[in-house]
């Protein structure tokens, strides 16, 4: 099987308040593999979103190597990074960012719609979507009128409605009670299986970092097994 996404040495630092710079990642090296789940745990501030925002491509790292879905980053144009963005990945983030003026399926079709399918087709998915992650009586709901719960999985649909062969999710159920959570973690990972998509999350949970096929752990500015 191939790697959708490989990251060599990847480094990254910040300044730090004190005047020098602060290196988060110190040559991380991570490779994943079409329709694998990783999950990536550690400390708060180990800088594991800092490692997932380089990955998807929504940060720049100081120096390293980045290969998604078959491309080398550095040698990307915008226009080619954002095509691969829109129509290669998807991502969860911690609070949904969802958009508040539209409604849940209108939400889970958008990246469709982004990516030109025609409003029917582009509807009928989101709502198949929807519907898999338990919220088809809730598709005309806007985000202010459902639950921490239902807005992550919303976010879920969204990010998986197009079935991208690459999916990052940040701590998608940190924000949530333990049994949301719980019910919204097993509903990531079977969408994703079911989307066949590679999917590399981020949590605290050991619980939740087990369900991966593979768990790594960023400590000192680098990956290792767990
Ligand atoms: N834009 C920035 N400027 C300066 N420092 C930053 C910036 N972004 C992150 N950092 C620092 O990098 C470190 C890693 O941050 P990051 O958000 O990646 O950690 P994390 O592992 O995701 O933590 P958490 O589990 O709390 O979400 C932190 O010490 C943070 O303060
Ligand atoms: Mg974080």
């Amino acid at each position: 099987m191939s790697d959708v996404l490989r990251l060599e040495n990847v480094w990254k630092s910040f300044p730090s308040p004190s005047g020098g710079r602060l290196v988060i990642l110190n040559g991380v090296d991570l490779a994943v593999k079409a329709g694998e789940v990783v999950s990536i745990e550690g400390k708060s501030g180990s800088g594991k979103s800092t490692l997932l925002y380089i990955a998807a491509l929504l940060s720049t790292p100081d120096s390293g190597s980045i290969s998604i879905l078959g491309h080398d980053a550095s040698s990307l144009s915008l226009k080619d990074m954002l095509e691969i963005r829109r129509s290669g990945t998807g991502f969860v983030f911690q609070s949904s960012l969802l958009l508040s003026d539209f409604t849940a399926l209108e939400n889970a079709a958008m990246p469709l719609l982004i990516q030109g399918w025609k409003r029917k087709d582009a509807d009928e998915r989101a709502m198949e979507m929807l519907s898999m992650l338990g919220l088809a009586d809730r598709s005309s709901h806007r985000p202010d009128k459902l639950s921490g719960g239902e807005r992550q999985r919303v976010a879920i649909a969204r990010a998986l409605s197009s079935a991208p062969p690459l999916v990052f999710a940040d701590e998608p159920t940190g924000s949530l009670d333990e049994k949301s959570a719980e019910c919204v973690e097993e509903m990531l990972l079977s969408a994703a299986r079911t989307a066949g998509s590679a999917l590399v999350y981020v949590t605290h949970n050991p619980d939740f970092a087990s369900m991966a096929d593979r768990t790594l752990l960023l400590s000192e500015g680098r990956l290792s097994d767990v």
